[in-house]
């Protein structure tokens, strides 16, 4: 089975090194249409995102018509045909933070970084999406960046938070 990305190994890699890998995963995943979406989960931890070039490419290696892919891809809001930043800020405006302030935490975060809901930053540094609710309406309003979750967040606090990741 090929090894997928270990300690981020996927970043160092060139384009042809990406679409070699991939093509062992397709290989290793028998080509079966059953394993689609498996293939393009581990299609985007190699490429980050899941652009046309590389949609072609599983079409082609799965004998598959371009649009039964693109179906997938579009159906699930986890994959992207974007790409994304380093840091994906995920802004809770589920109920418990809506009210207690969410969405003063979406306005500063849009002021700081300068770029709307869905976008990522010129440097491809973070990307600013909405979730609803992520577990923590205890200590809401909470974001999340990456893995890591700040609870009881106040929009003076998220320079100091933001100042971490550069
Ligand atoms: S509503 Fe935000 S954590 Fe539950």
């Amino acid at each position: 089975m090929a090894k997928v990305c270990e300690d981020n190994l996927c970043e160092e890699m060139s384009e042809i090194e990406k679409f070699a890998l991939l093509d062992e995963v397709i290989n290793d995943y028998d080509k079966k249409e059953s394993n689609l979406i498996q293939i393009l989960h581990i299609t985007q931890a190699i490429f980050g995102f899941l652009p046309a070039t590389v949609q072609s490419f599983i079409a082609e290696k799965m004998d598959l018509p371009i649009s039964k892919i693109g179906g997938v891809v579009t159906f699930y809001t986890y994959f992207t045909t974007e790409p994304k930043g380093k840091y994906i800020i995920s802004v809770c405006l589920g109920t418990a933070c809506y009210v207690r302030g969410g969405k003063n935490i979406m306005v500063k975060l849009k002021e700081l970084l300068g770029i709307d809901v869905g976008e990522t930053t010129e440097d491809m540094k973070f990307t600013l999406q909405v979730v609803r609710c992520m577990g923590a309406c205890s200590l809401a309003p909470a974001i999340r960046i990456n893995e890591k979750v700040y609870k009881s967040v106040n929009p003076n606090k998220l320079q100091q938070i933001l100042k971490q990741y550069k």
